[in-house]
């Protein structure tokens, strides 16, 4: 089984700026001989607060010839509860309706592929509770399967001990919750999002990839990150029991940089700490 995982195309019919990335990212997935495609976020500009960014890319998004399986980011749902945009029901409500399940699982062969919302974490209320108990029960009835995670934040940056990275990754306390099912079920793979950058490692058993967006590298908004800047998408190779995952730069990907345009995409995060608009 071959997945494509592409994420952070960052789509909006009136901030078009990263739209004219998604052809050639069809045209490779035509011919990549991919069983599925998963989206780990940031499908839109501003899905949080504009409906017609997620109708836009939902349109371009059913088009793929291969079926397609999507997790939220920070752009689509909103962020944490200190954020200018916190997740809240209208914003889940919206994407529910208009994607579909912000979190789910999809069995193929011998795995369960597992999505979840990112964004539910760190607001320890009853949303964030309720995927806990879905996700325990999901790998509870998984009848032997091996499982991959994919979502939008990456577990960690730096240190899979690290304390809060604020923006950037799962908080410490769901993250240890996280650790823990992970390694009770032997998750092979965690897949993300969200930094923008290109990265492989593992931890406690779980091979961990994040995949480059395929709208834009930051330059010097952000602070430097492990991996690479590069824009593209990766292809998880699932056999018996493991996965080998290789992240591939899409040929006819323009890296746009986000440094060059802020002011136009996100305007309200370029007046504030610029580094907080992945
Ligand atoms: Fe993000
Ligand atoms: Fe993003």
């Amino acid at each position: 089984m071959k997945i494509v995982q592409i994420s952070d195309t960052h789509f909006s019919p009136s901030k078009s700026h990263f739209n004219d990335n998604w052809d050639p990212v069809v045209r490779w997935i035509e011919t990549a001989g991919a069983d599925l495609v998963v989206h780990t976020g940031d499908l839109t500009v501003d899905g949080a607060d504009q409906e017609e960014d997620i109708a836009f890319a939902m349109d371009l998004v059913r088009k793929l010839p291969v079926p397609v399986l999507i997790v939220p980011g920070n752009h689509d749902v909103g962020h944490l509860p200190d954020s200018d945009q916190p997740v809240n029901a209208a914003r889940l409500a919206r994407w529910r309706r208009l994607v579909g399940p912000d979190f789910w699982f999809a069995d193929y062969a011998d795995w369960r592929l597992i999505g979840l919302d990112s964004l539910l974490f760190g607001f320890e209320d009853a949303e964030e509770e309720r995927q806990f108990r879905w996700l325990e029960e999901a790998l509870k009835d998984r009848d032997g399967r091996r499982v991959a995670i994919f979502a939008h934040k990456p577990l960690f940056v730096d240190d899979p001990a690290e304390g809060d990275t604020g923006y950037w990754s799962v908080r410490p306390k769901p993250r240890q919750r996280l650790y823990e099912l992970m390694a009770q079920n032997g998750v092979v793979l965690h897949a993300s999002g969200h930094l923008h950058w290109a990265w492989q490692g593992h931890h406690a058993g779980t091979e961990l990839v994040w995949a480059p967006p395929t709208s834009f590298i930051i330059d010097k908004l952000e602070r430097e990150m492990p991996g690479e800047r590069l824009v593209g998408a990766v292809v998880h190779h699932f056999g018996e029991g493991r996965v080998d995952s290789e992240v591939v730069a899409v040929p006819g990907l323009k890296p746009y940089v986000l440094d060059h345009v802020v002011e136009e995409v996100y305007p309200q995060a370029a007046r504030k700490l610029v580094g907080a608009v992945q």
